[in-house]
């Protein structure tokens, strides 16, 4: 018994009316809504109910049972690796190496567990090329390539796989709705299907979705409240570098990132990630400071570019720094330093473009500034670790031992930060000499070579 109904879905945002708008009334975007027919059954009709609601005691724990992804890296932000039974979204831009880093994953996995790739862009034969060239060893890796969602799930349930992968949701087709792959509501509903039956048979699902240009999953956000876990995979065309950051986990936090980077053969994970984004040079205009990510901090560069305006606005850009961030310490230098700064153009970028969000890397971005306005390089083999306030003064850091032991363990000479406890300077009394500094003008004065 069914009957055809008709709805209208914004493809930016998800909203469904029942009749037509040019525009959309949740997200404004013009043009956006689309005619989708999908069948309706009374989905109520047959089902058998024979669950019972039960105790904690009765639930057994998956925290024991989780198993690696094969990489550290990875296990880190999925928050100590694959919980069986979850499904996970692995977003990223086209061509970004989404495929790559899961079939590596799976070509690991599949030594010890059952696993199955499903891949629905791709032929077996380009499947095979990249896998080649991934000089992998497991001999049981599964390969289905099909777009069609029921054959997809028959599939699965016949392999009955511990770990399965969907790449990517926007190729699969419910063929029981009439809109095209990729649209919303065929995405959300494939999403749907999938999940119900990695949850029913506990297979721990995969399932890649490539980025609109906004940064939007496509099949726009509404995947994100449906999974358990939203990891992103960023990086840019020019740098190797790649990042996984945790969007939503319900099975850890969201403050880890992991670090790869894209070579010949597929991706290796840095375990080391200071020595990627700094250089000893010490030269007008760069500092090191040590941030925070996550569990982990580790030190990034800090480069600043101060010339004489031409024009009427100074230019001020930022890659990796919040650009709000910026004009925050552009006032504070130009107040408590006295100096003029809306003569100067600047520009400022982190060291292989690394988005740093600790607010610590303020008083690095404020020297590496004062540093390329004078020409003269900071102190020799330094960091800089300090948040600064509205009024000039340099604030508590979090994590601030950490911070100073990664300098320590880098061999870096010198560490400037915020007034210390006296233990924790006694701590590191043979490892690094620490200056304290209470404010940038304090900072100014002696930061940089005589
Ligand atoms: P891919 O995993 O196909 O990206 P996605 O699935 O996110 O669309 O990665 C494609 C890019 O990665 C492509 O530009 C080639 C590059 N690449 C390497 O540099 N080394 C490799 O070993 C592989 C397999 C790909
Ligand atoms: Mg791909």
């Amino acid at each position: 018994m069914s009957s055809k109904l008709s709805t209208f879905i914004c493809q930016n945002c998800g909203t469904e009316t029942s009749q037509y708008f040019g525009k959309c009334l949740n997200c404004n975007s013009w043009n956006s809504i689309v005619e989708e027919i999908k069948s309706k059954r009374s989905k109520y009709q047959d089902i058998k109910n024979n669950k019972k609601a039960i105790t904690f005691n009765e639930i057994s724990s998956t925290k024991t049972s989780r198993f690696t992804s094969g990489f550290r890296e990875f296990d880190r932000v999925l928050g100590g690796g694959i919980v069986p039974g979850s499904v996970v979204l692995l977003g990223g831009e086209p061509g970004i190496g989404k495929s790559t880093i899961v079939l590596q994953s799976a070509g690991k996995i599949s030594l010890n567990e059952k696993v199955l790739y499903v891949t629905g862009e791709e032929s077996l034969e380009q499947v095979k090329i990249r896998w080649e060239r991934l000089n992998q060893n497991s001999i049981d890796l599964k390969i289905f390539a099909e777009t069609n969602l029921s054959q997809i799930i028959e599939e699965i349930r016949s392999v009955n796989p511990c770990f399965a992968i969907i790449d990517s949701i926007q190729a699969i087709h419910n063929h029981e709705m009439e809109s095209s792959p990729g649209s919303v509501s065929q995405v959300r509903a494939c999403s749907s299907e999938l999940q119900n039956l990695a949850k029913e048979k506990n297979i721990a699902l995969l399932i890649i979705g490539h980025v609109t240009k906004d940064g939007a999953l496509a099949g726009p956000k509404t995947l994100e409240h449906l999974v358990d876990v939203v990891i992103n995979f960023e990086g840019d065309n020019i740098s190797s570098h790649r990042l996984l950051r945790g969007i939503k986990n319900r099975f850890g936090s969201t403050f880890e990132i992991g670090i790869f980077e894209m070579l010949e053969d597929g991706l290796r994970e840095i375990k080391n990630p200071s020595l990627i984004f700094t250089d000893k040079e010490n030269i007008p205009g760069v500092t090191t400071t040590i941030t925070n990510e996550g569990t982990r901090q580790f030190a990034v560069d800090i480069q600043a570019l101060v010339n004489k305006t031409f024009y009427s606005n100074p230019r001020r850009t930022t890659t990796g720094i919040n650009i709000n961030r910026l004009h925050q310490i552009l006032a504070v230098i130009e107040k408590h330093v006295g100096i003029k700064l809306s003569e100067f153009d600047c520009y400022v970028a982190t060291g292989g473009g690394f988005e740093i969000n600790d607010p610590s890397s303020d008083l690095g971005v404020a020297i590496s500034i004062l540093s390329s306005l004078k020409n003269i390089p900071p102190l020799e083999s330094s960091s800089f670790i300090g948040e600064l306030g509205l009024s000039g003064q340099v604030r508590k850091s979090n994590n601030l031992r950490k911070k100073i032991e990664e300098a320590a363990r880098l061999g870096i000479k010198n560490i400037v930060v915020p007034k210390l406890e006296e233990d924790l300077k006694n701590n590191f009394k043979n490892l690094i000499n620490i200056k304290e500094i209470s404010n940038i003008k304090e900072a100014f004065d002696s930061c940089l070579l005589d």
